[in-house]
């Protein structure tokens, strides 16, 4: 995939050279020619990387750029504040406005490609590196809890086997997986005499417990390679007929990896003990589980698809994909 930069641009003499120039290297360029543009495409395109220069009708590139970094989301994107000046006060300003760079004197486009080339491979290392963290962290919540013991990866069996018979591909599995390992990561917050009370929580328990998705959510948010599981990791407490959190989406609304993992998800929960009860049989599991879709919770075709697995290891046949008979016995 190629490296994106948002070019935020609308008065410098080589706009367009720049935009050609950055083009002809395979960046995917796109460009904003206000303030208020470049915030929006900044938020909506998460580009790898914004070249900012002071050329703006309706604020000071130095505002912007605080503005742009002052959003949880874009606080990994580097920007480059470019202004011809030599003065060290403007360096200053730069830095203090969260610029990762600031070029003052001209740059010529040679030089400023093998800048950008170089921010960009840093911002891919920290990304890479932050993503480690984020999922060695959800497995040490997992491993803090024995109850919650190899549940990321059982849940990552049920949720893609049932990926696979809807015939997702490859690429949505795997964003499928990752999911599973982080869906809970929010869970950070939640201190642990309330996940682990043995009988049923309060109202003020159970509305800490229900900011987990949406703080799981801020915490990988800012991660790019992340960015595909966001939407499964804030909707994975939805309910088909809009009575889940934290949005009260219904129906498709929701979107289908969501809707998925929360089937394996309650299948898993179910079928191993908790502080509160011992686990149920795979039959009663699954009873539950189809009792949860007549009452317009779960997805019901997913469910019916699930329950044919995991009771008769039966799959619908997919082109060039190997099943795995009695996947669950
Ligand atoms: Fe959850």
């Amino acid at each position: 995939m190629n490296s994106a930069i948002l070019l935020v641009d609308v008065a410098s003499a080589g706009s367009d050279s720049w935009k050609s120039f950055l083009q002809s290297h395979s960046y995917e360029v796109f460009t904003a020619e206000d303030g208020e543009s470049a915030l929006r495409e900044c938020l909506r395109l998460q580009p790898d990387l914004v070249l900012l220069h002071d050329s703006l009708p309706d604020i000071d590139s130095f505002d912007l750029c605080r503005r742009m970094k002052g959003n949880l989301l874009n606080e990994q994107i580097p920007i480059v504040l470019i202004k011809p000046s030599s003065d060290p006060a403007d360096v200053a300003r730069g830095r203090k406005a969260g610029a990762a760079e600031f070029w003052g004197t001209s740059t010529s486009l040679g030089e400023a490609i093998s800048r950008v080339e170089s921010l960009l491979r840093l911002k891919g290392y920290i990304d890479e590196q932050a993503r480690s963290v984020v999922l060695s962290l959800a497995r040490s919540i997992e491993a803090k809890h024995s109850v919650m013991n190899g549940h990321s990866d059982r849940l990552i069996k049920y949720a893609v086997q049932l990926g696979i018979t809807l015939d997702l591909p490859e690429d949505d599995l795997q964003e499928l997986r990752i999911a599973c390992l982080l869906h809970d990561i929010g869970k950070v917050a939640v201190p642990d005499e309330i996940l682990l009370k043995p009988g049923a929580l309060n109202a003020e328990e159970t509305e800490i417990v229900r900011q987990h998705p949406v703080i799981g959510e801020s915490i990988c948010a800012p991660l790019k390679s992340l960015r595909h599981v966001l939407p499964v990791i804030r909707h994975h407490h939805e309910r088909i007929d809009g009575s889940g959190y934290p949005d009260g989406l219904r129906g498709n609304e929701i979107p289908l990896m969501a809707r998925i993992l929360q089937v394996a998800d309650i299948y898993d929960a179910l079928i191993t003990d908790r502080p509160y009860r011992d686990a149920l049989s795979s039959e009663d599991a699954l009873e539950t589980l189809n009792k949860e879709a007549r009452y317009g919770w779960l997805d019901a075709s997913l469910v019916w698809k699930f329950s044919r697995i995991c009771r008769y290891g039966e799959y619908f046949p997919v082109k060039g994909r190997t099943m795995l008979a009695s996947y669950y016995a």
